[in-house]
C-alpha cells in the first residue's frame, strides 16, 4: 500500500563540512516524488539516510513507527524490508551476471524456490527492457543497461518504498520516456511511495506528484508539482525551467559580480505546466490529481497553455 517517510530537523555533516540543515518533509504514501538540485547537493547522501545507510547528526526519520535515523541494528534490519533501491552507481555485483544480481535480494530475503525465483526475475528484466540479457556481467554491458538492471533488482521484493537515484542519467530520450512511463505504471500497480532523485528537468515535469528541491546546504522547497511549476521563487523557478538566469551559478551560487551581471535582465515567464503522465492502461494512479486542481484550490493561474496534452514532451500515453 505505500508507505509515510516523515524526515524532521535532518542535518548531515561529513566533518566540518555541512551537506544540508534542517530538512523537513514527508513522502506521503503511495505518491511519486521527486528530489532535484544541483550536483553535489547532497541528493545521493539524502536517500542514503533514509535508509539508515548513513546517520543524520540530527533529526529523526520516521517510517511505520520506527525512527530510523536513531534506531537499533536489528530494527533497521527489518524497515529495510520495505525498501527498493536503485544507487546512483548501479551498485551491482560485478563477478555476477544479470540474473544472479536480480535474483540476489529474493535468495538472501526470502524462501522461494529457484523455480519461483526464476518466474520473478525474468519478469523484471522483461519489465525493464532487458530480456536476453540475463547472463551478461555487469561490465560487459552499458551504463543504461546497468540503470535498467538495478531497478530490476530494486523491484524483486515488491518495494513499499522505492528510492531511486538518477535512473536516467546515461539513459537515451527514449528510454527515458519509457523508464518515466514504467513508473507511474508501476506505482498504480505496486502502490508504494516513490523517491526519484533526477536531473532530467522533463522528468520532473510530468512524472512526479511532488516535487522537492535541495539547494544551498537546505531545502528550497517541498510540495506538490503545481505549486513548484507554478513558483516565482528565484531557485524554483531557475532550477525547474533550466535557466541560467538566477542565483544559481556553475559553482552552487552565483557571486555579487555574477548577480549585478545580471541586474535588468528578467527571468523569462513561467512556461506552461505539462499534463502529468497516466497510468498506460488507464487504471487511476491513488495519488492521482486533476490537472490544475492544485492551482484552483490555493487560487493560483497557471501560465497559459496549461495542461494541453500537447504540452508533454515525453508521450506514453499521450
Ligand atoms: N561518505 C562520504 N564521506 C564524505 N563526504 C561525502 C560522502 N558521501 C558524499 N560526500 C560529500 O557530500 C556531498 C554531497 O554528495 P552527493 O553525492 O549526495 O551529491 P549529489 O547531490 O547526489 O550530486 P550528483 O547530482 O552529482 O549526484 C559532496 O560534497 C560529497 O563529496
Ligand atoms: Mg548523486
Amino acid at each position: 500500500m505505500g508507505t509515510e517517510v516523515k524526515v524532521e530537523g535532518l542535518t548531515k555533516k561529513f566533518g566540518s563540512q555541512v551537506i544540508w540543515k534542517d530538512v523537513s518533509l514527508t513522502l506521503p504514501a503511495g505518491e511519486i516524488s521527486v528530489m532535484l538540485g544541483p550536483s553535489g547537493t547532497g541528493k545521493s547522501v539524502f536517500l542514503k539516510t533514509l535508509i539508515g545507510l548513513l546517520k543524520p547528526d540530527t533529526g529523526n526519520v520516521w517510517i511505520e513507527g520506527t525512527d530510523i535515523a536513531n534506531c537499533s541494528e536489528k530494527e533497521l534490519y527489518e524497515v529495510r524490508k520495505l525498501f527498493g533501491v536503485l544507487f546512483q552507481d548501479g551498485a551491482m555485483f560485478g563477478s555476477m551476471d544479470l540474473y544472479d544480481n536480480v535474483a540476489f535480494p529474493l535468495r538472501e530475503h526470502t524462501r522461494k524456490s529457484e523455480s519461483e525465483i526464476r518466474q520473478v526475475v525474468m519478469d523484471k528484466m522483461e519489465l525493464v527492457g532487458l530480456t536476453g540479457a540475463e547472463n551478461k556481467l555487469p561490465g560487459e554491458i552499458s551504463g543504461g543497461m546497468r540503470k535498467r538492471a538495478g531497478l530490476a533488482r530494486a523491484l524483486v521484493l515488491d518495494p513499499e518504498i522505492l528510492l531511486i537515484d538518477e535512473p536516467d542519467s546515461g539513459l537515451d530520450p527514449v528510454r527515458t520516456a519509457y523508464i518515466n512511463q514504467l513508473f507511474i505504471d508501476l506505482n498504480a500497480q505496486i502502490d508504494a511511495t516513490f523517491l526519484i532523485v533526477t536531473h532530467d528537468i522533463n522528468t520532473a515535469r510530468t512524472v512526479p506528484d511532488n516535487i522537492g528541491l535541495l539547494y544551498h546546504k537546505h531545502l528550497a522547497m517541498f510540495g506538490p508539482r503545481e505549486m513548484l511549476l507554478t513558483s516565482t521563487e528565484p531557485v524554483v523557478a531557475q532550477f525547474l525551467n533550466a535557466q541560467r538566469v538566477g542565483p544559481i551559478g556553475m559553482s552552487e551560487e552565483k557571486d555579487a559580480d555574477e548577480l549585478a551581471a545580471e541586474t535588468g535582465i528578467d527571468m523569462p515567464p513561467l512556461p506552461p505546466i505539462p499534463v502529468q503522465l497516466e497510468p498506460s492502461d488507464g487504471r487511476p494512479r491513488r495519488a492521482q490529481r486533476e490537472s490544475g486542481e492544485w492551482c484552483r484550490q490555493n487560487g493560483v493561474t497557471p501560465p497559459e497553455g496549461s495542461f494541453e496534452p500537447t504540452m508533454a514532451l515525453s508521450g506514453g500515453a499521450a
